[in-house]
Protein backbone atom coordinates (compact mmCIF):
# COMPACT_ATOMS: atom_id res chain seq x y z
CA UNK A 1 0.00 0.00 0.00
CA UNK A 2 1.26 3.67 -0.71
CA UNK A 3 2.36 5.95 2.25
CA UNK A 4 -0.36 7.86 4.50
CA UNK A 5 0.75 10.68 6.25
CA UNK A 6 -0.94 12.85 8.53
CA UNK A 7 -0.28 16.62 9.67
CA UNK A 8 -1.45 17.00 13.12
CA UNK A 9 -0.83 20.17 15.90
CA UNK A 10 -2.79 22.61 17.14
CA UNK A 11 -4.53 25.58 16.06
CA UNK A 12 -3.09 28.18 14.17
CA UNK A 13 0.49 25.75 13.56
CA UNK A 14 0.02 26.19 9.55
CA UNK A 15 -1.02 22.05 8.80
CA UNK A 16 -3.88 23.27 6.19
CA UNK A 17 -1.24 25.39 3.93
CA UNK A 18 1.86 23.40 4.65
CA UNK A 19 -0.52 20.04 3.51
CA UNK A 20 -1.74 21.50 0.18
CA UNK A 21 1.99 22.86 -0.55
CA UNK A 22 3.74 18.86 -0.07
CA UNK A 23 0.09 18.24 -1.95
CA UNK A 24 1.41 20.39 -4.83
CA UNK A 25 4.61 19.62 -4.82
CA UNK A 26 4.20 15.64 -5.35
CA UNK A 27 1.70 15.76 -7.60
CA UNK A 28 4.52 18.10 -9.60
CA UNK A 29 6.52 15.31 -9.56
CA UNK A 30 4.16 12.63 -10.93
CA UNK A 31 3.07 11.01 -7.42
CA UNK A 32 -0.41 10.71 -7.42
CA UNK A 33 -2.03 12.13 -4.24
CA UNK A 34 -5.06 12.27 -2.28
CA UNK A 35 -6.07 15.05 0.64
CA UNK A 36 -8.29 14.94 3.24
CA UNK A 37 -9.54 17.15 6.09
CA UNK A 38 -10.75 16.13 9.39
CA UNK A 39 -13.61 15.99 10.56
CA UNK A 40 -15.15 15.62 7.00
CA UNK A 41 -14.51 14.18 3.78
CA UNK A 42 -17.59 12.14 3.32
CA UNK A 43 -21.21 13.20 3.58
CA UNK A 44 -21.83 12.09 6.96
CA UNK A 45 -18.13 13.39 8.03
CA UNK A 46 -19.72 17.66 7.15
CA UNK A 47 -22.31 16.54 8.51
CA UNK A 48 -20.56 15.99 12.10
CA UNK A 49 -18.47 18.68 11.30
CA UNK A 50 -21.11 21.45 11.26
CA UNK A 51 -22.62 19.84 14.20
CA UNK A 52 -19.29 20.25 16.62
CA UNK A 53 -17.74 22.98 14.94
CA UNK A 54 -20.56 24.88 13.79
CA UNK A 55 -22.78 25.93 17.01
CA UNK A 56 -21.52 27.24 20.40
CA UNK A 57 -23.46 24.63 22.16
CA UNK A 58 -22.18 22.20 24.93
CA UNK A 59 -21.60 18.47 24.02
CA UNK A 60 -20.57 15.82 26.55
CA UNK A 61 -17.28 14.32 26.18
CA UNK A 62 -18.32 10.99 25.21
CA UNK A 63 -20.55 11.95 22.82
CA UNK A 64 -18.01 13.95 21.11
CA UNK A 65 -15.27 11.72 20.71
CA UNK A 66 -18.02 9.15 19.49
CA UNK A 67 -18.73 11.46 16.19
CA UNK A 68 -15.17 12.55 15.50
CA UNK A 69 -15.19 8.58 15.91
CA UNK A 70 -18.23 8.01 13.19
CA UNK A 71 -16.79 10.80 10.79
CA UNK A 72 -13.14 8.84 11.09
CA UNK A 73 -14.98 5.38 10.29
CA UNK A 74 -16.34 6.45 7.13
CA UNK A 75 -13.64 8.28 5.71
CA UNK A 76 -11.25 4.78 6.37
CA UNK A 77 -13.93 2.81 4.43
CA UNK A 78 -14.99 5.15 1.64
CA UNK A 79 -11.74 7.12 1.08
CA UNK A 80 -8.38 6.27 2.36
CA UNK A 81 -8.49 2.15 2.01
CA UNK A 82 -9.65 2.73 -1.56
CA UNK A 83 -6.99 4.84 -1.92
CA UNK A 84 -4.09 3.71 -0.59
CA UNK A 85 -5.62 0.01 -2.35
CA UNK A 86 -5.22 2.01 -5.59
CA UNK A 87 -2.04 3.50 -5.12
CA UNK A 88 -2.67 6.86 -4.44
CA UNK A 89 -0.50 8.84 -1.56
CA UNK A 90 -2.83 10.17 1.19
CA UNK A 91 -2.39 13.15 2.46
CA UNK A 92 -4.68 13.61 5.94
CA UNK A 93 -5.34 16.97 7.98
CA UNK A 94 -5.70 15.50 11.26
CA UNK A 95 -6.40 11.67 12.49
CA UNK A 96 -6.48 9.78 15.40
CA UNK A 97 -3.69 11.32 17.32
CA UNK A 98 -6.18 14.62 17.41
CA UNK A 99 -8.70 12.31 19.15
CA UNK A 100 -5.92 11.53 21.71
CA UNK A 101 -4.59 14.95 21.72
CA UNK A 102 -8.06 17.20 22.09
CA UNK A 103 -10.68 14.62 23.93
CA UNK A 104 -8.05 12.37 25.84
CA UNK A 105 -5.96 15.54 26.92
CA UNK A 106 -8.12 18.56 26.49
CA UNK A 107 -11.49 16.52 27.53
CA UNK A 108 -10.01 14.18 30.05
CA UNK A 109 -10.91 10.82 28.40
CA UNK A 110 -8.57 7.98 29.30
CA UNK A 111 -6.12 7.40 26.94
CA UNK A 112 -7.09 3.06 27.12
CA UNK A 113 -10.70 4.31 25.89
CA UNK A 114 -9.51 6.44 23.32
CA UNK A 115 -6.78 3.54 21.92
CA UNK A 116 -9.60 0.63 22.21
CA UNK A 117 -11.99 3.05 20.16
CA UNK A 118 -9.09 3.05 17.60
CA UNK A 119 -9.33 0.13 17.04
CA UNK A 120 -12.73 -0.07 15.71
CA UNK A 121 -13.16 3.07 13.73
CA UNK A 122 -9.37 2.87 11.83
CA UNK A 123 -8.80 -1.11 12.03
CA UNK A 124 -5.61 -0.65 13.64
CA UNK A 125 -4.82 1.57 10.29
CA UNK A 126 -1.90 3.40 11.39
CA UNK A 127 0.23 6.63 9.36
CA UNK A 128 3.02 5.88 8.27
CA UNK A 129 4.62 9.41 8.99
CA UNK A 130 2.37 12.16 11.13
CA UNK A 131 4.00 15.32 10.71
CA UNK A 132 3.34 17.13 13.91
CA UNK A 133 3.64 21.29 13.92
CA UNK A 134 4.35 22.44 17.43
CA UNK A 135 3.60 26.11 18.32
CA UNK A 136 2.59 26.91 21.78
CA UNK A 137 -0.79 27.18 22.26
CA UNK A 138 -0.92 31.05 22.73
CA UNK A 139 0.77 31.57 19.92
CA UNK A 140 -1.39 29.12 17.75
CA UNK A 141 -4.60 30.47 19.37
CA UNK A 142 -3.85 34.30 18.66
CA UNK A 143 -3.08 32.64 15.11
CA UNK A 144 -6.43 31.03 14.36
CA UNK A 145 -8.20 34.53 15.94
CA UNK A 146 -6.54 37.23 13.41
CA UNK A 147 -8.04 34.58 10.54
CA UNK A 148 -11.54 34.46 11.46
CA UNK A 149 -13.74 34.40 14.50
CA UNK A 150 -12.73 31.59 17.01
CA UNK A 151 -14.83 27.70 16.57
CA UNK A 152 -16.09 25.48 19.27
CA UNK A 153 -12.77 23.56 19.76
CA UNK A 154 -10.39 26.88 19.53
CA UNK A 155 -12.85 28.84 21.85
CA UNK A 156 -11.99 26.25 25.02
CA UNK A 157 -9.63 28.70 26.44
CA UNK A 158 -5.76 28.25 26.99
CA UNK A 159 -5.58 25.58 29.61
CA UNK A 160 -7.56 23.00 27.40
CA UNK A 161 -5.13 24.06 24.60
CA UNK A 162 -1.85 23.71 26.71
CA UNK A 163 -3.19 20.13 27.82
CA UNK A 164 -4.00 19.07 24.13
CA UNK A 165 -0.24 20.25 23.49
CA UNK A 166 1.05 18.24 26.13
CA UNK A 167 -0.27 14.80 24.80
CA UNK A 168 0.88 15.86 21.45
CA UNK A 169 4.53 15.96 22.77
CA UNK A 170 4.21 12.95 24.21
CA UNK A 171 3.04 11.37 21.15
CA UNK A 172 6.30 12.51 19.01
CA UNK A 173 8.74 11.38 22.23
CA UNK A 174 7.73 8.16 22.34
CA UNK A 175 7.03 6.80 18.80
CA UNK A 176 9.41 7.64 16.11
CA UNK A 177 7.07 7.54 13.33
CA UNK A 178 5.70 11.18 14.93
CA UNK A 179 8.01 13.92 13.97
CA UNK A 180 7.94 17.23 15.57
CA UNK A 181 8.71 20.45 13.93
CA UNK A 182 8.43 23.80 15.33
CA UNK A 183 5.79 25.61 13.38
CA UNK A 184 6.94 29.08 14.51
CA UNK A 185 9.64 28.93 11.81
CA UNK A 186 8.75 30.62 8.31
CA UNK A 187 6.64 28.83 6.30
CA UNK A 188 9.38 28.01 4.07
CA UNK A 189 11.66 26.57 6.40
CA UNK A 190 8.77 24.38 7.82
CA UNK A 191 8.16 23.05 4.28
CA UNK A 192 11.46 21.88 3.29
CA UNK A 193 11.87 20.54 6.75
CA UNK A 194 8.55 18.02 5.23
CA UNK A 195 9.69 17.95 2.45
CA UNK A 196 13.31 16.03 3.85
CA UNK A 197 11.27 13.75 6.31
CA UNK A 198 8.71 12.39 3.05
CA UNK A 199 11.75 12.25 0.81
CA UNK A 200 13.87 10.44 3.17
CA UNK A 201 11.04 7.88 4.10
CA UNK A 202 9.36 7.34 1.15
CA UNK A 203 10.17 5.70 -2.74
CA UNK A 204 8.47 8.77 -4.89
CA UNK A 205 8.19 8.60 -8.71
P1 LIG B 1 -10.69 22.74 11.66
O1 LIG B 1 -11.60 23.86 11.36
O2 LIG B 1 -10.55 21.66 10.67
O3 LIG B 1 -9.32 23.42 11.97
P2 LIG B 1 -7.86 22.92 12.15
O4 LIG B 1 -7.79 21.44 11.94
O5 LIG B 1 -7.10 23.69 11.10
O6 LIG B 1 -7.50 23.33 13.54
O7 LIG B 1 -11.08 22.18 13.08
C1 LIG B 1 -11.01 20.91 13.50
C2 LIG B 1 -11.21 20.99 15.01
O8 LIG B 1 -11.68 19.75 15.51
C3 LIG B 1 -9.94 21.32 15.76
O9 LIG B 1 -10.24 22.26 16.78
C4 LIG B 1 -9.56 20.02 16.41
C5 LIG B 1 -10.87 19.31 16.57
N1 LIG B 1 -10.77 17.84 16.53
C6 LIG B 1 -10.94 17.11 17.70
O10 LIG B 1 -11.18 17.69 18.76
N2 LIG B 1 -10.87 15.76 17.66
C7 LIG B 1 -10.63 15.08 16.50
O11 LIG B 1 -10.55 13.83 16.51
C8 LIG B 1 -10.46 15.84 15.30
C9 LIG B 1 -10.20 15.15 14.00
C10 LIG B 1 -10.54 17.22 15.36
Amino acid sequence: MSPLIAFEGPEGAGKTTQLARLDRRLSAMGQRVLSLAEPGGTELGEAVRSLLLGGGGQTSPVAELLLFGASRAELVAQRILPALAAGELVLLDRFTLSSRAYQGGGRGIPQIWLEQLEFWVAGGLRPDLTLLLDLPPEQGLARAARRQPLDRMEGQGLQFHARVARVYREAAAGDASVVLLDAAQPQEVVAERIWEQVTSRFQLP
